[in-house]
Order: C-alpha cells, then sequence, then structure tokens
C-alpha cells in the first residue's frame, strides 16, 4: 500500500461527508447519556471545513493534514474539536513531507493521533471513548499489513473491528466526557464518539474499495 496526497485528501473529504450526513445520528447517540451536542458539533466542524475545501494548502499530505487540523480545532466545539483537531494535527505531524503514504506511514499516523488524544483527553483505553474503536481499529489495520494483506484488505478487516469495538462499549461504564456524569447509567448504550468514528470508518472502507488508492 502506498497512496499520495489526493489519497489523504480523499480519506478527509470522506470523514467530513461522514460527520455532515450523520449530524442527526450521532446527536442520537449522544442524547442517550449525553448531552445530544456531538452529532452538531461535529457536522459543523467539518461543514467548514468542506466550505473552504478548495482554499487549503495542499502542498503536502503533511500541511494539508495540520491546515484541516486547525480549522476543525476553531470550528468544532466544545470536547470534540481539541480531541479532533489535535487527531489531525498529530497525523500531519507524522505524514510530514512523504509523497509515499506507505501502510507504515498510515499506522504511525493513527498512533500519534491517538497519543495527541490521550493527552488532550486525559483518557485511555477502557474510559469509553472513541478511543476504544481507534486503537483496536489500528491494532487489527498495523496487523493485517505486517502479514502482507494489501491496503484494501487490511482496511476491510480493520473496519469490521471498529464496528465490533463500537457496539461492545455498551457493556462500558464512561469515565471521560459528559456521559460519565451519568455513571452506571451509561451501560447499555454506546458510545457516541466511538460509534461516530467507527460509522466514518465504514464509510471510508467503502469509498476507498470503489474509488481505490493510486
Ligand atoms: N476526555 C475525552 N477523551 C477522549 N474522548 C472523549 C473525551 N470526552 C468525550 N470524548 C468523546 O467525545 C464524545 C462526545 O463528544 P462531545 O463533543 O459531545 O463531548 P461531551 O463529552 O458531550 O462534552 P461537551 O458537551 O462539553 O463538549 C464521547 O462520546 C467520547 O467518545
Ligand atoms: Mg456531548
Amino acid at each position: 500500500m502506498s497512496g499520495s496526497t489526493q489519497d489523504v485528501e480523499l480519506v478527509v473529504r470522506t470523514i467530513a461527508r461522514a460527520a455532515v450526513d450523520n449530524e442527526r445520528y450521532f446527536g442520537e447517540l449522544d442524547s442517550v447519556v449525553g448531552d445530544g451536542d456531538f452529532g452538531y458539533s461535529l457536522a459543523r466542524g467539518f461543514e467548514k471545513l468542506l466550505e473552504g475545501w478548495d482554499d487549503l494548502d495542499r502542498t503536502d499530505a503533511g500541511t494539508f493534514l495540520k491546515r484541516a487540523g486547525m480549522i476543525i480545532t476553531s470550528r468544532i466545539g466544545g470536547t470534540s474539536g481539541p480531541i479532533w483537531g489535535t487527531a489531525f494535527l498529530r497525523a500531519g505531524m507524522t505524514a510530514g513531507t512523504a509523497d509515499a503514504i506507505t501502510g507504515d506511514v498510515v499506522v504511525a499516523m493513527l498512533r500519534n493521533a491517538v497519543e495527541g488524544i490521550k493527552a488532550r483527553g486525559q483518557s485511555d483505553v477502557g474510559d469509553k471513548t472513541l478511543l476504544d474503536v481507534l486503537v483496536p481499529f489500528t491494532d487489527r489495520l498495523e496487523r493485517e499489513l505486517r502479514s502482507g494483506a494489501d491496503g484494501a484488505a487490511a482496511l476491510a478487516a480493520a473496519a469490521g473491528v471498529a464496528r465490533e469495538s463500537a457496539e461492545a462499549t455498551s457493556g462500558m461504564v464512561a469515565r471521560r466526557g459528559r456521559a460519565s456524569y451519568t455513571g452506571d447509567r451509561s451501560r447499555g448504550s454506546v458510545d457516541a464518539g466511538a460509534m461516530g468514528v467507527a460509522v466514518i470508518i465504514e464509510r471510508i472502507n467503502q469509498v476507498w474499495q470503489t474509488e481505490g488508492v493510486s
């Protein structure tokens, strides 16, 4: 697997469109034990990114992701702004000026994004957040790529893990974010951010299988 800046653009645009299209669904998920603003926050932020799309600096994948991260940080409200913005910034820092985004680079970008979220959110795997999808997704992607799977096959397998992991958050008690204020009552429903990330990953997988990478 080896992609280009255009492939990174395709993935970011897919994330943005999925966030806009799922505003209502993500909001409903967050309203079960959270305050219901997750869908709205994400949609408004990514809408801004799409509005300014043509003017984004696309000198290289790293610059593009860092610019996107800055817009996201400033435009997404609440907790999600810094968390998602940091993830894009960290991914951009790892991508740097590489013209070829290899499988190893993608995994390193995801790992750095995860570290950024942990630092920003003072959170970790097991707290019932989007990390409970992002980390097992990255682990599986890395395992598939290491065992010789091509990018499309690795992503398909990892997308399945993302969905299962999001569903598994239903059995967990929230330890971060507004949902944690409800204590034990947060058990029995999936985490909004975790399911949001899984839905977005599934959308990337769909686009990837049809449009492919260079
Ligand atoms: N500290 C955190 N670290 C990592 N992820 C978090 C953290 N807090 C919330 N999340 C994720 O963000 C999702 C909710 O996003 P949202 O923007 O609605 O934040 P919130 O917790 O409702 O706080 P606020 O309403 O103050 O923004 C959660 O479902 C969870 O996955
Ligand atoms: Mg919320």
